[in-house]
């Protein structure tokens, strides 16, 4: 697996966070890497990190819960690199709240970029990989895909219905040669966690610091204490990207979290 030379692998929400770090480490093993964000601006920084490693990189902007949008972006990777080997369906957004704080726009803002955002990427994904009957599919879920977590109720919702439509869509396709899997990362802190706004600034106990309470948090909620790192999550999706006899799991990353 040291060597992805060749393979062409297409990452959606890499202007940052989880994604940025996924496409750095499929472009240290030398493939070459399309990446898709809906905010353009973020697009430079990743490139620049891809191309750093000698691999062919390629920005596109593009909304994961638009088909029309997705299908170009992929047209245009395959008019590139003339192929898709891997495809990362990342991009996400977090929501926090009761469930009277929900408000219905809120649901749908959160259920729409990660559920329907993985059904229009695997859609259009499978139209390339389908007629090559080859490819992987690895769909970003997480802990919350898996168990419930109270004042999460609408991002858990998205995440286990990511879950649940790459079981469904691995059995579908099982014979095509194409894996399809998921990945549920425990507590990475990117911009979704860290800083204002983000999870450990909502979750901070009276008195307390944005640092002290990710500090808390990370302690109090994983079995290993630790977070985990972006590289970890990118690892173990290179992984499964290669592994051909492996399609329909949910694979958690988190140190012991979900045990
Ligand atoms: N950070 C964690 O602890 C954690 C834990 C479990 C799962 N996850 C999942 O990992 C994935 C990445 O999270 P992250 O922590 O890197 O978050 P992040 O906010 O740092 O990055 C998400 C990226 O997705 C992009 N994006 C958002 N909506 C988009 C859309 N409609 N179309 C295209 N791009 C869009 C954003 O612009 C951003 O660059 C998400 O699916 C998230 O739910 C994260």
């Amino acid at each position: 697996m040291s060597n992805l030379k060749g393979q062409v692998v297409f990452v959606t929400g890499a202007g940052g966070g989880i994604g940025k770090t996924i496409a750095i480490e499929f472009a240290k093993k030398g493939a070459s890497v399309a990446i898709a964000d809906i905010k353009e601006e973020l697009l430079s920084g990743t490139i620049k990190a891809i191309e750093d490693q000698g691999a062919n990189a390629l920005g596109l902007v593009a909304d994961v819960t638009n088909l029309d949008s997705i299908r170009s972006a992929l047209k245009r990777v395959v008019d590139t690199f003339g192929k898709l080997d891997v495809a990362v369906n990342n991009a996400g957004v977090v929501g926090i709240g009761s469930i009277e704080e929900i408000e219905p726009e809120e649901w749908d803002r959160v259920l729409t970029v990660n559920s329907k955002g993985v059904y229009v990427c695997t859609k259009a994904e499978l139209e390339i990989m389908k007629p090559l009957s080859s490819g992987a599919i690895v769909n970003m879920a997480s802990i919350a895909g898996k168990t419930g977590m109270a004042h999460l109720s609408h991002y858990v919702a998205s995440k286990f219905a990511v879950i649940g439509f790459t079981n469904s869509i691995a059995k579908e396709v099982a014979t095509t040669g194409i894996t399809v899997n998921a990945i549920c990362p425990g507590i990475v802190g990117t911009g979704m966690w860290r800083g204002e706004g983000g999870v450990s600034d909502r979750w901070k106990l009276e008195g307390e610091t944005e640092e002290q309470s990710w500090e808390r948090n990370k302690t109090t909620l994983i079995p290993q204490g630790v977070d985990q790192t972006p590289e970890d999550i990118a690892e173990i999706i290179i992984f499964i990207s290669q592994a051909k006899h492996i399609t329909g799991q949910a694979i958690a990353v988190d140190g012991g979290m979900t045990m």
